[in-house]
Parts: C-alpha cells; structure tokens; sequence
C-alpha cells in the first residue's frame, strides 16, 4: 500500500517540493536600510544573555541583523534611527507546538487526562472544521492571538481538513508571520468523522505544499497525530514523502502514562515509544519535532538525541491534562534539543511568556522532587528556549547574532518598572512574569514591523 501511495505521490504535479523546511530569501544587496534604538536584550547561548543598554541594532534590506553596537558606528551616522527610547527590544516568540482548530476550546474543558480529554471535548471540536466558514471565524482569531502575543513563528498542527487547512495557511502569509503548517494525518482509534485514508492524506498534503508554493514564510509539515491514530501503512507512507521532499515532521511522544501503556500494545516489538517512531522512519530522519516528552528517559531520551529529535516543552498543557513535570534539565543534560510550545487547546494560553513562566516554575517543582540533582531552569536558559532554541527550526531565527532575520518584539514596561531601580535584567524577569500583551508595542517578523491582522466578521455559528 504504501508503494502504491508513493507512486501516485509522485506521479502528481508537486513540483520543487525539496528543501521546503528553510526557505532563502533572495539575497540583493547588505546595505543597512534600518536603525533601531533600544535596551536590547538576546540570548546566544543557553547560559549567555546578552543585554545592550541604549544600544543600537542595524537590520539590513532582506531583514536580517546586520550588528548590534552600544554606540552608533561612524560610517552609519547619516542614517535614520527609530529611536524606542527606554523600551526593551528582545526576540520574538517561537512556538513549537499548538493546535489551530483547539483555538476555541482555550481555557475550558482541562478536567479530564490525555485520552479521554481527547475523545470528550477535542476531536467533537476538530469535527467543526469541515465547515470553512467556522475555520476562518476561529482561524483569524487564532492568527490575531499569535499576532497579539508576539508570537512571530510556530508550528501548527491544523486538522484533517484541507480547505480550512489552506485557509489557515493564507491567514498566517496573509499577516506577515511565518509558520509550518501540518494537516492531521489519522486512520485509526478515532471517530470516523475524523479519519482519513492514507491515500487521502497523501493528496490532501500535496495539495497543501502546491498551496504554499511562493509564501515566503509558511510551509508545510507532516503531522501524523500520534501513534495510536495511525496505522503502519500510514506511518511508513508520511516517513516515505518526509524523505523524498525532505519535509519536516511533528507529532506527539511519551506524553502521559495510559498513552504509552497503550503504545506498548500497539507496537510491541519496540523499545518504547520513540522507537515506534524510530522504526517508521519518523525520529529524526527529516527536522522532527516531538511535543511533551513527559516521560522520556533511558534509550528513548539516547535515541532523541542521537537522532536530533527537538522535545517541544509544553508545561502548561502537562499541567493542565495532568500529564506530569517533564524533565527538562535530565533532557537538555542528555543532549536532547529542546524548545517551548503552547500547546492549544492542552494549554490555555497562547502567551509564550506565560509558557516561559511555568517552565521555570514546573522546573523548581522537578529541582524539590529530584532533591536539587535537577537544578531549575534559568531566565536566561528559558528566553533562549523561546527565541533561539526553537526559532532553529525554522532558519536562521530567534536571535540578534548578525544573519539572523529580525524578527522582535519592542517592549514598553514603563507600568511595571517606572520609578524603581531595575537592571535590565531584572526587567526582562519582570516582564516574563508580570508582562502582559499591552507591554507590546511593535512586532517585527522578518524584518517588518507588522499591523494588526484583521479577524473574520462572522457571525459565531
Ligand atoms: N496527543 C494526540 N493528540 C493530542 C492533542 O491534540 N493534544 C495533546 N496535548 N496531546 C495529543
Ligand atoms: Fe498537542
């Protein structure tokens, strides 16, 4: 079945389909066109935070850093600069993993465990996308929270639903942000409302990548839902196109305790969990991001990071769902890549500073429960997992390092530091803690300095 699937797979028209995971802007000249001014502040390494008083950030005509300075270079003195007086200028917001058609579930409905929790509220919920008229009232919603949360890049599981699935994906270009978007690909221990052939998935998806030829800044992902969704036959067929059209993929791994108990009956002759993947092709044999990996440890954790599999830290839906702690300092020590994600609708709220947050508070939980052998996680270790860490998955992202595309939020937070003696630093700290959307003043993605997207004015059926 698969072959059969690869043939008609391949005997379609998706052309240039290789190398879809970073698209390359077209490189016409360095000349700096743009000055910034502000308190900058980045992350080059997990342990390193750098921070630029009243200092300067030259963004050249493709929208990428060219340099930072502390004071304006000469040979750039006749040049414009915005000037964001005492405003703070960090990178933007990078999430790794949330779903679109759970963006109305958001805050409701958290009082059951993964696979009930699934069954009760979400698939009923993913149903209503077979609508196009409910998918672009949701779906401008949702695009306008990542817009208001300065959440410039994320990779989105959509649902099995192509026309609402393009939809999405013209929202996002449409607004300026750059995403992976995935179609949901599911056959099996699901209603059947939302099951689709492997054959189907495989069309639908090549009609999606036809779809986003010529956005700059969206792109496809193969997002099988999760083992217990999809049949062997589907697996081995996403993990075939993954490595034909070097297409990344997402999906879910060792999330919660009935979940892997199941996928041990599913798949006994693997390892574990990873494994299952891993034998399917689907673990790193393409760019692969796995969210939760609550329990990850032993040869599946080994397995991640030989195989550079990103763990996608989703602490407020591990909350929520009662997934667990996940072990974060036990994975970035083992070598896993990690990075942070919202997981709409497990999580309830689309703010990656929020997300920021109850990191660094579930890894004080996990430092009290491993009697400090777990150190916590540290402001500066948090910011880079929300900008550079998982803004790697997309390009050169999430950093102020020159190359790297300017994508950044400008932060006013004179409410929460005016007349007091703050650091910088502390600053930063205060607004990943205190900080709201309104603290927001500009967001900048790719070098643009984007507006408002506009939501759908329909009636809410
Ligand atoms: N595992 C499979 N599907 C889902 C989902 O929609 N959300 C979460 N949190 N875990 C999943
Ligand atoms: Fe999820």
């Amino acid at each position: 079945m698969a072959v059969v699937v690869m043939q008609a797979w391949a005997a379609g028209s998706c052309k240039s389909t290789t190398s879809r995971h970073s698209k390359e802007q077209v490189a016409d000249t360095r000349q700096p066109v743009k000055i910034y001014k502000a308190n900058i502040l980045y992350t080059p390494s997990a342990e390193r935070l750098e921070v630029l008083a009243g200092g300067y950030i030259v963004v050249d005509a493709n929208g990428r850093v060219e340099g930072t300075y502390p004071s304006l270079p000469e040979h750039l003195k006749d040049y414009p600069v915005t000037d964001y007086g005492d405003q703070l200028l960090i990178p933007a917001m990078n999430d790794l993993h949330l779903h679109a058609p759970q963006y109305r579930n958001t805050g409701i409905a958290m009082d059951m465990q993964l696979l009930e929790w699934l069954e009760t509220y979400t698939f009923p919920e993913e149903n209503r996308f077979a609508s196009v008229d409910y998918a672009r009232n949701i779906y401008s919603r949702f695009v306008h929270d990542l817009w208001l949360h300065g959440t410039m890049r994320s990779s989105i599981f959509a649902s099995i639903h192509p026309q609402a699935t393009m939809l999405l994906a013209d929202l996002i270009d449409q607004s300026g942000m750059g995403a992976m978007v995935g179609l949901v690909g599911m056959n099996r221990n699901c209603p059947e409302y939302l099951q689709r052939s492997t054959c189907d998935y495989v069309s639908d998806m090549r009609q999606l990548i036809e779809h986003l030829e010529g956005m700059p800044r969206v792109s496809p992902i193969l997002t099988p839902r999760f083992i217990p969704s999809c049949t062997d036959d589907m697996l081995d067929t996403i993990s075939a196109i993954a490595r034909q059209y070097n297409l990344p993929v997402q999906s879910h791994l060792s999330e919660n305790p009935s979940e892997i108990e199941w996928v041990k009956q599913l798949q006994p002759e693997s390892a574990n969990y990873g494994d299952a993947y891993y034998r399917h092709g689907l673990f790193g044999h393409t760019p692969t991001l796995m969210a939760h990996c609550v329990h990850t440890d032993g040869e599946e954790l080994e397995l991640m990071a030989r195989q550079g599999v990103v763990a996608v830290h989703c602490p407020t839906s591990n909350s929520n769902l009662a997934s667990g702690t996940a072990r974060v300092r036990h994975l970035m020590d083992g070598g896993v890549k990690v990075a942070l994600g919202s997981d709409i609708s497990g999580g309830n709220t689309m703010s990656m500073v929020a997300v920021m947050q109850h990191a660094l508070q579930v890894s004080k939980i996990v430092q009290a429960r491993t009697q400090g052998r777990e150190k916590s996680l540290t402001v500066s270790e948090v910011m880079w997992l929300a900008t550079k860490s998982g803004g790697a998955f997309f390009g050169q992202i999430g950093s102020f390092e020159p190359g790297y595309e300017f994508d950044a939020l400008v932060i006013d937070d004179s409410n929460l530091a005016s007349g007091h003696d703050y650091t910088l630093m502390q600053r930063l700290e205060r607004f990943i803690y205190l900080g709201t959307p309104a603290n927001i003043t500009h967001r900048y993605c790719s070098g643009k300095d984007l507006p408002e997207p506009k939501i759908a004015d329909i009636y809410n059926k």
